[in-house]
């Protein structure tokens, strides 16, 4: 299976200045400190950033010689066309900054902008069509995980996919190359606080069947996990199989720990080759 780590890097670094450091010390880490021969120069996990919008073309333009690929954190769920969406950046206009891959439904999208599973429908249809990528993030809050509802919140944020495909059948074949699944339980987010491997091992699985019955092209979707993966804990869920990447906020901020996280998942599965 095809490893994925993704950096999350939010509302940062603060200044453009620090966008290109923290580039410039991915860059020359993958460029120097990777021997020719590692798994990880023979590319077996794919590295992916998402910066802030501001920050996509320049990013972008940075990578474009690098294996990294560059993702929006969002897009409007108005993309059909240009217009008067304020403050809104178009997948279009995602795609035109050469960004291949947006994120979709993050949970701080979900809190703080109300993100709903209509408009969802509607910006996973608009990024298909403009050719992006789509990384999706469920998850349950501290409260439903609680009262042991992780897996029907999650069917439920899953049901944007079937809905899409009620809605638009003739995507069924961009979803084979152009779905990643990422799950992230909200209360493990940016707390230190991590669910057992076991426990994101079985949630993996059900994701896994459930995506698999809406379609023959998402049979075998990369289901990554997300929250609080650092250095210290990567080994542990890299080692499932069933945990095939990771969404990596916080950590990816240092090219030194991203690529650490990376390097676990290209290890184990470089012993699965
Ligand atoms: P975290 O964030 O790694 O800082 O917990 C993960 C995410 O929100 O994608």
């Amino acid at each position: 299976m095809q490893a994925w780590v993704i950096g999350n890097w939010k509302q940062n670094p603060a200044t453009s200045r620090d966008v290109d450091a923290l580039l410039n010390d991915l860059v020359t880490a993958l460029e120097t400190q990777v021997p020719a021969d590692t798994a990880l120069s023979k590319n077996r996990c794919k590295l992916m950033i998402a910066p802030s919008c501001i920050h996509l073309a320049a990013v972008s333009t940075r990578l474009k010689d690098s294996s990294v690929l560059c993702a929006a954190q969002n897009i409007s769920e108005h993309s059909a066309s240009t217009g008067a969406y304020t403050g809104d950046c178009s997948a279009q206009q995602v795609a035109d900054s050469g960004a291949t891959w947006t994120l979709l439904g993050h949970s701080e999208r979900r809190q703080y902008h109300k993100e709903s599973h209509h408009s969802l429908v509607k910006k996973l249809s608009h990024a298909l069509a403009q050719n992006l990528g789509v990384v999706l993030c469920i998850g349950e809050t501290q409260t439903q995980y609680d009262d042991k509802q992780t897996l029907e919140v999650i069917d439920t944020q899953l049901s944007v996919i079937k809905d899409l495909l009620a809605q638009q059948p003739e995507l069924v074949s961009s979803l084979s190359e152009q779905l990643i699944i990422a799950y992230e339980p909200v209360w493990a987010i940016g707390t230190g606080k991590v669910p057992t491997v076991e426990e994101v091992s079985k949630t993996h699985e059900h994701i896994k069947q459930t995506v698999a019955e809406f379609t023959k092209t998402t049979e075998g979707t990369t289901v990554l996990y997300g929250g609080s993966v650092n250095m210290a804990n990567a080994d542990a869920f890299a080692a499932d199989p069933m945990i095939d990447g990771a969404l990596v906020g916080g950590a990816s901020l240092k090219a030194e720990s991203f690529l650490a996280i990376a390097n676990a998942f290209n290890q184990a599965n470089t012993e699965l080759v």
